[in-house]
């Protein structure tokens, strides 16, 4: 989808390019290589100009008993310049052919920042849709940036597929930042017998001499991070959410015991209910999870409209989960830095579900739950400008985050409170957002200036004053 880029028409350029004066469109300077880098300040290597990607159709076969995926990642983009060449994230398997709109292309791997480098046969003009065809076959190897694993995690009998933040890369090629959202096809082969569970909706599950093919289609645009393709051996149910939205769960044989005591599955419809109801309505067309049975992992991950649990999850957790459908997933980050607007978002809203159902304290006693934390290195991270990928999923940017929201309830009321996050959600879905938008918008709700306030709460490398709590 169109990303907004940095505009390249300042007085000075056109002057220093002798351009001013000509007529739009006559002066089409010599088609030139797309930038190499999103310069996202966490991750500086990651993201690729010159395009906006439109759509992925990723057709795999994966084979557990040899952890070998292979197959074909087609990517639909628009250019957005005059390209000569162009780059894509990608850190898989060994690739072994390129084409662009069908015809053969020159590739070069680019180790150091994890690129294909590709030369389209013919240069693509701007504004134009092409496509590029990437064939690869191999072992995928998850990466760890910012502690566990991400990317295509191979298990005994199956993949873990959680790429958050720049895993995805590890599996298909693409334009590896949050803000490039497109529509997703996944049709994957897997021996018989087990399953694949992905974004959306199954669309077919066709059985072949290979295996088993399923074609799982998410039309509502989506981040590559929150793209899943997730195998195993399930038990899958479906049911009907408020509003009558499909639930589709897929959970492993040895964690069905547990997914019952936990309860966190069943809670899914009241969740939506509660979210839809206080944030607006629920941003996707279906929902559900996948509930793996490998505790070691240890992790939840928002993927759209299907978020996976390592095992077993609490209400709780996938309260959480479920928030990010909200922020994080239809709202979207424009750089990583800003990541507390995602997990300070959904830390609050599952205090906020926990409160609802009396599950647990009300929000309020939260926000004094932290401010009771007197560990210096905890209150050292501030949310809003982590300083490294170690800092990105800090406790901080969950816990002081959620407290600023909290904080700032107290300081401009519930009532307006909840206007801003319904205002958040409906205004910024369109587009990615900032940390700074957000401020501008709770003080447009709160109508005053709320600089020091939030300073202090997200920006400062100190407990904020009582007069800020
Ligand atoms: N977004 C996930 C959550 O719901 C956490 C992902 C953590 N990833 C990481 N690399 N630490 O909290
Ligand atoms: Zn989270």
């Amino acid at each position: 989808m169109r990303v907004p880029s940095r505009s390249v028409s300042s007085p000075l350029l056109v002057a220093l390019l002798g351009l001013s004066g000509v007529a739009a469109g006559s002066a089409a300077a010599a088609p030139s290589p797309g930038a190499e880098s999103a310069k996202d300040r966490i991750y500086p290597t990651i993201g690729n100009g010159g395009y906006d990607v439109q759509h992925y159709d990723l057709a795999l076969d994966y084979r557990p008993a040899a952890k070998r995926l292979s197959g074909t990642a087609t990517i639909t983009a628009r250019a957005t310049q005059d390209l000569s060449r162009f780059t894509l994230d990608y850190a898989g398997p060994a690739v072994s052919a390129v084409t662009v709109d069908g015809r053969p292309a020159p590739v070069l791997r680019v180790r150091r920042t994890r690129k294909l480098r590709i030369t389209p046969p013919v240069p693509i003009t701007s504004g134009a849709p092409f496509v590029v065809a990437v064939t690869y076959a191999g072992r995928p190897r998850p990466t760890s940036t910012a502690g566990p694993d991400e990317g295509f995690i191979p298990t005994r009998r199956g993949a873990v597929v959680t790429s958050e933040p720049v895993g995805a890369k590890t599996w298909f090629p693409g334009n590896d930042v949050p803000f490039d959202k497109a529509a997703y096809t996944l049709r994957m082969t897997v021996p018989r017998g087990l399953d694949v569970v992905g974004n959306g909706v199954l669309r077919s599950k066709v059985p072949g001499a290979t295996g088993t093919t399923f074609t799982w289609v998410e039309d509502q645009p989506l981040s590559t991070y929150l793209m899943t393709a997730n195998v195993g051996r399930f038990r899958v149910s479906t049911s009907t959410g408020p509003g009558g939205i499909p639930i589709y769960d897929a959970v492993a044989p040895a964690a069905a015991e547990q997914t019952r005591e936990e309860g966190g599955i069943a809670a899914q419809p009241d969740i939506l209910a509660v979210f839809s109801k206080r944030f607006g309505a629920y941003p996707f067309t279906t929902s559900g999870s996948t509930v793996f049975d490998e505790p070691a992992l240890g992790f939840a991950l928002e993927n759209q409209s299907r978020p996976t649990y390592s095992s077993a999850p609490d209400a709780s957790t996938v309260a959480h989960e479920l928030a990010h459908q909200w922020f994080g997933d239809a709202v979207t980050l424009r750089r990583w830095s800003d990541i507390w607007l995602n997990e300070g978002f959904a830390t609050w809203a599952q205090w906020y579900y926990d409160a609802h159902r009396k599950y647990y304290f009300p929000t309020r006693a939260n926000l004094r739950g932290v401010l009771r934390i007197e560990d210096r290195a905890f209150w050292n991270v501030a949310p809003a400008a982590p300083r490294s990928r170690a800092e990105l999923f800090d406790g901080a940017v969950y816990f002081r985050g959620a407290a600023t929201l909290e904080a700032l309830r107290g300081r401009i009321g519930d009532a307006r409170f909840t206007t801003l996050l319904r205002r958040w959600y409906a205004e910024h879905r369109a587009a990615p957002t900032t940390t700074r938008q957000f401020t501008a918008l709770a003080e447009e709700v709160a109508g005053r200036d709320l600089t020091p306030f939030f300073r202090a709460w997200l920006y400062a490398h100190r407990k904020p004053a009582k007069r800020f709590r």
